[in-house]
């Protein structure tokens, strides 16, 4: 039966995590109607010839407009953050709403809902970050809103505003275990990096290329297997976020091979950036300062072994946008700040789909259905957002991004839509770039070109964990 569409993306080849088919896509209320052949008439067609049809993206890990101490600010709100993902192809964000020491739960989310809302131009949700787990917190806020759909939270093992100690942190796994929540971690020990850094201050030495010196693989190896000991205790499943190399990697295989339910997630920086980033005593460095540091090019290769053995669910931009020649941003107290008082963080939400497509998928890396598994289904599966996100089905959201594979696009920051002033991935030549991005069947993206608008996302309540 012939039907009409809103939408029909025809002679589409369509990849999911699983499977490629060529079909037509119709979309009606922003939903996939039909997948197939001559569906019926429709308002709008697009004739996607020779292009692949992907889920869109889902960036699991991205610090969008999140308040910040001493005059610093984020370069991007919601919606330049939005709007930069939306022309990466990505179609759906997850950051974070931050507890900040002494504040509930609930005021944080309620700040970052009027932060997002008239501003997001994809559809999102939130992670909580638990910075401070009162009596209050653990036994009364913190299952409710996991019951009202904020179903993951993001503990820190170090920085001093948001640390837990590892008291805490058991205390907050056991609420997840009990509510069906997924619990993030980053694994950096704390102690070893204040005196690490304290060192390197004393003999002088506080260029930027000391903050990756004073955080060496062994600290964050050390938090990632206290980490795992900890879900093992407790008998839950956690997820450790930016793994940066092979001594993290090996923790987590390690866990793998006991059967733990250990969930890991990489960047993109791990995979492009080392520790000369981070530069030889010129304040340059700055732009690359993030935790963990990146490594060195045998731990990429690392990194990229763990993305083709399915070692990694999940592959996160980590987008944390601090503009560079910027008094609220890298250079608060201008290029003398040592690295310890940089804020930490790079951009990466528009990047993070063609430097994986191309690093990944076209030099032989990985499939293109892993590609479509660790950046859109298993983080929609993970955060409880599947199958509404993270496929091309009939009844899930027409989030679609069309991609040229045979793109050639070398990065620089004047084309990306972030409101940084810098792109550490800047004269990168990569292949493939998703030439149109749809968000609920809206057109938000066209050849480097937004057409969405403020506002046309919606908050999305998280369903529980599905286990990968
Ligand atoms: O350096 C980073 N990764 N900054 C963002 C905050 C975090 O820990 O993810
Ligand atoms: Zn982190
Ligand atoms: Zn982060």
């Amino acid at each position: 039966m012939s039907q009409h569409f809103d939408l029909l993306v025809i002679n589409a080849k369509i990849v999911t995590a699983s499977d490629k088919f060529q079909a037509d896509i119709g979309v009606i209320d922003g939903k996939i109607a039909a997948l197939g052949k001559n569906l019926g008439t429709a308002t709008q067609i697009v004739d996607a010839s020779g292009l692949l049809a992907l889920p869109g993206g889902v960036d699991a890990h991205c610090h969008l407009d999140q308040p910040q101490d001493f005059g610093l600010r984020m370069a991007d709100d919601f919606l330049s953050g939005s709007r930069s993902a939306a022309c990466g192809g990505t179609t759906t964000i997850i950051p974070f709403a931050a507890q900040i020491k002494g504040q509930s739960l609930q005021a944080a989310v309620t700040d970052y809902h009027q932060r997002a809302q008239d501003k997001s131009c994809i559809d999102y949700a939130f992670h909580m970050i638990v910075s401070d787990p009162t009596p209050e917190v653990l036994k009364t806020e913190l299952p409710r809103l996991i019951r009202e759909g904020y179903t993951s939270f993001k503990v820190y093992m170090t920085y001093d505003d948001l640390k837990l100690n590892d008291r805490q942190i058991l205390d907050v796994l056991d609420v997840a275990r009990q509510e069906g929540a997924l619990v993030m971690v980053h694994a950096e020990n704390s102690d070893c990096i204040g005196w690490l850094t304290d060192r390197l201050v004393s003999e002088g030495k506080t260029t930027p290329q000391y903050h990756g010196v004073s955080r060496p693989q062994a600290v964050e190896r050390e938090a990632t297997h206290r980490a795992i000991t900890f879900s093992e205790l407790v008998d839950v499943p956690i997820l450790i976020v930016h793994v940066s190399g092979r001594e993290a990697i090996e923790q987590i295989r390690w866990a793998h091979g006991r059967g733990q339910r250990i969930y890991a997630e990489t960047c993109p920086q791990y995979l492009y950036l080392t520790e000369d980033d981070l530069g030889h005593g010129d304040y340059d460095g700055a732009k690359c300062i993030c935790s963990p540091p990146p490594r060195d090019r045998a731990n990429q290769q690392v990194v990229w072994d763990g993305l083709q053995h399915n070692v990694f669910a999940v592959f996160s931009s980590d987008h944390a946008p601090f503009g560079y020649d910027d008094p609220h941003g890298k250079k608060l107290r201008g290029v003398e700040q040592k690295f310890h008082h940089i804020p930490n963080g790079i951009p990466g939400l528009e990047t993070r789909l063609p430097l994986l497509f191309s690093g990944g998928v076209k030099e032989g890396r990985i499939s293109i259905h892993q590609f479509v598994a660790v950046t859109s289904t298993q983080p929609a599966k993970l955060y409880g957002l599947y199958p509404r996100k993270g496929s091309l089905m009939v009844g899930s959201d027409a989030d679609i991004a069309l991609w040229d594979p045979d793109r050639e696009v070398t990065i620089h920051n004047q084309m990306l839509h972030h409101n940084v002033d810098y792109t550490p991935y800047e004269g990168q030549t990569v292949t493939g770039w998703p030439v149109m991005t749809f968000s609920r069947g809206r057109l938000v993206a066209k050849n480097f070109e937004f057409l969405g608008q403020a506002g046309t996302g919606e908050f999305m309540s998280c369903g529980k964990p599905m286990l990968l």
